[in-house]
């Protein structure tokens, strides 16, 4: 889509482990690959796109003893559960990488060979905390209080083994220079940032091998070893075009735009580890690496424990595919966290695809039918009139904003150019001109909605990817594909001499099921759910320590004992209690607010009280109960 770039692009999503399901946390990465993928192609480029999954390693080896199978039946078996989610989803990818493809083996193998003869590898002793859900080390200040790992609440595991260590270090100064020059674009810039800032922080050499792991790819130098997942798994991006001279390896990886896309959570793997590898070996950098947010549903994380995963059979199941495509995506800007909910999924649906899209497919094409006989008149002259010059721009600002994988600001585009077309059909009431028979004005206004709705469905056509090709087959008689049209952007388009209704209403307005419709209305009257209560996190503190906040008349500060921890809080009290007669109190606080400085002086939560008529007083416990219980 830029001029200057070569005109094939090369798109991958990340590798998914095979330990658990798909859901629409990673069919958000793999819709947005696949409509980028499509988009390019719609603009006329080439665009291969790759996607797969990520099947080493001991949290997979520890899945498949846990379901009484081999690793590589668990991985044979889930992968097709990828498979089968993506097909259902209307992914089209050009290949589905398994790390356990022998071809993807001897190319990590060869590849991690080329890092150690040119000098880049050396053995040394690691020692530290793993985690396995994570699948890498983490350091004590990562820990939560009670040292378990802050992603997976797991207890890590003590580790100290011989490793292969990665000489990072020789290429972080270059490796940041490119990422500065962009020459190394990572997107949005807050993501760019972010990545400059992890060079502030200290970057080491990083190890590639594990001792104890057995599923895994052995090293090519030692067979006792086998390669650190992660690192087996970056290397899926140039294994699957065959790196180092398949015949795809040149078309594919140097002389494409390669694209990667992934959630933040893995944005070190791929911005630092992965392009220092390549320099190391001498080969290209990815072009892009494309940084999304995070899906939250209900704002909490999408995870197995919380039971609150929505796959894309569900999604399916309420919205059919296409609407479940369009969804998924345009809920929050590319790049932002998302808080989704169930009931947006359902207006945005009646909103963008049955009420704007939906609709004046709808009502045009049946007017064309019942008042023209199905056959749009040639428009006469050569003037574009304004309407269809609107659908030319919307087409450039879509590739613009595609430049920039703004993804959802240009899926809103189509949606302003959809509503455009509606008020056009409305001022221009069709309906009374063929009441008046009027038909030279009504075949015009009929053609230009017409045209638009073309542009539109091309436009829509990486989401919507079935309704879309009824919609321009009902138009041109036949099937088109998408690109053809924008193709003949700036010419007459030549209709059906025989416009046909889709036998079937396109986005049929869907009513929100009765327990969400309950929910909304509950949020809309201001009541919480439980799980919005479960964000606040209360506990008891005992009161160790209390002083009066010189210059400051209301203010006291209080050492609390929470548990094992002390903290400190400045609290509004000072009007109705003595500091002392504070000593030894058993208060309720909230623990989990971000701290504050009040007066200059750090509070790190907040107690509550009841407040009536001037009077205050501080909720305790009932009964004595140790400082540090949690409130529920
Ligand atoms: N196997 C590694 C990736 C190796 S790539 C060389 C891995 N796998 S994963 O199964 O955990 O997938 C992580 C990716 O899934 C995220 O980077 C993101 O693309 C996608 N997502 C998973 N949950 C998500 C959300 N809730 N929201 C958005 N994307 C999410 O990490």
């Amino acid at each position: 889509m830029r001029v200057s770039q070569p005109d094939s692009y090369y798109v991958t999503t990340p590798i998914y482990y095979v330990n658990a399901e798909p859901h629409i946390g990673n069919a958000y990465t793999t819709v947005a690959a696949d409509v980028l993928n499509r988009y390019h192609k719609l603009f006329g480029y080439r665009s291969y796109f790759l996607t797969g999954t990520d099947e080493h390693g001991s949290k997979v080896a520890e899945s498949a003893e846990k379901a009484g199978l081999s690793p590589q039946e668990l991985c044979d078996r889930n992968s097709q559960v990828f498979k089968d989610s993506w097909k259902k989803m209307n992914i089209e990818y050009d290949k589905f990488i398994r790390t356990t493809d022998p071809e993807h083996e001897e190319i990590v193998r060869k590849f991690i060979q080329v890092l150690h003869d040119k000098g880049y590898i050396y053995q040394g002793e690691y020692s530290g905390l793993y985690c396995t859900g994570c699948e890498k080390f983490i350091t004590d200040k990562e820990l939560t209080e009670d040292g378990l790992c802050p992603v997976h609440l797991t207890k890590p595991q003590q580790v100290r083994e011989k490793n292969y260590f990665f000489k990072l270090s020789k290429f972080l100064g270059p490796l940041k220079e490119k990422i500065e020059s962009g020459d190394l674009e990572i997107m949005p810039a807050s993501r760019r940032n972010e990545v400059l800032g992890l060079f502030k922080q200290n970057l080491d050499d990083f190890s590639l091998s594990r001792e104890r792991v057995k599923w895994g790819v052995s090293l090519p130098f030692d067979e006792s070893q086998v390669t650190y997942v992660w690192i087996d798994a970056l290397i899926n991006y140039i294994s699957a075009p065959k790196y180092p001279d398949g015949p795809d390896f040149d078309r594919l990886w140097n002389k494409s735009t390669v694209v990667h896309l992934m959630a933040k959570d893995i944005l070190k793997f791929h911005c630092i580890y992965w392009p220092a590898m390549l320099m190391a070996a001498d080969v290209k950098l990815p072009d892009k690496i494309v940084i999304h947010g995070y899906l939250n549903l209900d704002s909490q994380k999408i995870s197995k424990s919380l039971g609150n995963i929505i796959k894309p059979d569900d999604m399916i199941g309420w919205f059919g595919v296409d609407a479940s495509r369009f969804l998924v995506l345009n809920m929050c800007a590319f790049g932002s966290d998302g808080d989704i909910r169930i009931e947006d999924f359902y207006t945005k649906y009646n909103s963008d695809l049955a009420n704007n899209y939906g609709n004046l497919v709808s009502r045009t094409l049946k007017m064309i039918d019942r008042n023209l006989d199905g056959i749009l008149p040639q428009p006469s002259g050569d003037d574009m009139p304004e309407i269809i010059k609107d659908g030319y721009e919307t087409v450039g600002k879509v590739r613009d904003r595609l430049v920039d994988v703004q993804i959802k600001m240009a899926t809103d585009e189509i949606i302003a150019y959809l509503s455009k077309l509606n008020t056009y059909f409305d001022e221009k009431k069709p309906w009374v001109l063929a009441k008046e028979g009027a038909s030279n004005e009504l075949g015009k206004v009929l053609y230009n909605v017409s045209y638009g709705i073309a542009l539109s469905s091309a436009l829509l056509s990486p989401y919507l990817t079935e309704k879309t090709a009824t919609v321009l087959e009902c138009l041109f008689g036949k099937k088109i594909p998408p690109n053809v049209v924008l193709q003949e952007l700036g010419h007459a388009l030549g209709f059906s001499d025989k416009i046909e209704i889709p036998k079937e209403n396109l986005f049929p307005r869907l009513s929100m099921p009765k327990e969400l419709e309950t929910k909304a209305e509950a949020e809309a009257d201001n009541l919480i759910g439980i799980e919005d209560f479960a964000k606040v996190k209360l506990q008891v503190a005992e009161v160790k320590a209390a002083e009066k906040v010189p210059g400051a008349d209301k203010l006291l500060k209080l050492q609390l004992e929470i548990g094992r921890e002390l903290r400190q809080i400045v609290a509004g009290i000072a009007e109705y209690y003595e500091p002392e007669s504070l000593l030894g109190k058993k208060i309720i606080v909230v623990t989990n607010l971000k701290p504050v400085k009040l007066r200059g002086i750090e509070s790190n939560g907040m107690l509550l009280a009841a407040q009536k008529n001037k009077k205050l007083t501080l909720l305790t416990v009932d009964s004595d109960i140790p400082s540090g219980a949690k409130i529920s």
